[in-house]
């Protein structure tokens, strides 16, 4: 019985998350992205690349062509859902604030590639940037990401080196994958609940026979020393995956207070799992503005520090 579930976990997974896609696409409007460019990104895996959105700041008012500092965002797709170009609105409102290039890295997905196949495509994006010094600030890299974007970008601060990131801005993160999905509970009452049965398909989608507990899946378990010198915690009270992004911000602070690390953790209020991208009035309205700029600030802070 085991050996035949092994068998069938893979195409039963494929035709749950195929249905799930095709249900998300019918039901919702896909994003339309502008970024300035295409760039197509090696990947260690010789057969494809990855395709990332280039969004750049304005040259006249950067005044030179100078290397830029560069932000790598993550977009959130639970690992599975195909949304890349969903944070086009903050990528623009970002290289428009601060100067930095945007890197909207189109990380590939499970469950045809399984972990570590997004962490690899995010290594590899970063190996890119660092190989290219006459276009990119090889000391102001950071990363921003969102939902399971967030994850990544967590997981990838935890394993590579000290000072490969300026900057981590992590919205609404999941950052322990071991936990059972319907046993989370938002801080405050009155949101709407996530499909718990959906998160434990992804999950299983992207994990497989690995343990969800291990740090590069679950950064809740990961080791914080790494992680950069400014750090942004965006969370929901309306939000099950609140508590668990808290808990590992909490813990990075306080581990990172004698290295004078900053981490800034802004709980919003009447804010549900990716408040910012269903701008349906004026509380989501003004707290995906206060989040943005809390993002600006953090990155026009981290620039000028060099750990
Ligand atoms: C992750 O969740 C599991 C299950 O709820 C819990 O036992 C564990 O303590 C959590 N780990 C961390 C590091 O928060």
């Amino acid at each position: 019985m085991a050996g035949f579930l092994a068998l069938v976990r893979y195409p039963l997974l494929k035709v749950l998350v195929t249905f799930s896609r095709l249900l998300i696409k019918l039901l919702t409007s896909q994003p339309s992205p502008r970024p300035d460019y295409l760039l197509q990104v090696p990947s260690r895996d010789k057969h494809r690349t990855i395709k990332v959105h280039v969004y750049k700041p304005n040259v006249e008012v950067a005044g030179s062509s100078k290397p830029a500092p560069v932000l790598i965002n993550l977009y959130g797709s639970g690992l599975a859902i195909p949304l890349h170009g969903i944070d086009d609105d903050f990528c623009r409102f970002v290289t428009k604030a601060t100067g930095y290039v945007v890197l909207d890295v189109n990380y590939c997905l499970a469950p045809e590639y399984p972990f570590p196949a997004a962490l690899n495509d995010v290594e590899d994006t970063i190996q890119y940037v660092l190989n290219h010094p006459n276009e990119y600030q090889a000391s102001q890299v950071s990363v921003s990401g969102f939902s399971s974007g967030g994850t990544l970008a967590l997981a990838a601060s935890a394993l590579l080196p000290h000072g490969t990131f300026q900057s981590l801005i992590a919205f609404y993160p999941a950052t322990n994958l071991s936990q059972d999905p319907s046993l989370r509970k938002a801080p405050a009452p009155g949101g709407k609940e996530r499909s718990s049965f959906w998160t434990r398909i992804f999950r299983e989608s992207y994990i497989r026979e690995m343990d969800p507990r291990d740090p590069r899946i679950s950064p809740a378990f990961a080791d914080t020393s790494n992680f950069p010198a400014n750090m942004l915690f965006v969370t929901g009270e309306l939000d099950a995956s609140a508590v668990e992004a808290e808990d590992l911000a909490e813990r990075a602070k306080s581990e990172g207070h004698a290295t004078g690390k900053e981490v800034i953790i802004r709980r919003m209020k009447g804010c549900g799992h990716a408040f910012d991208k269903k701008l349906t009035g004026e509380i989501l309205v003004s707290a995906r503005n206060e989040a943005y700029a809390l993002a600006v600030n953090i990155l026009n802070k981290g620039q000028g520090t060099s750990t």
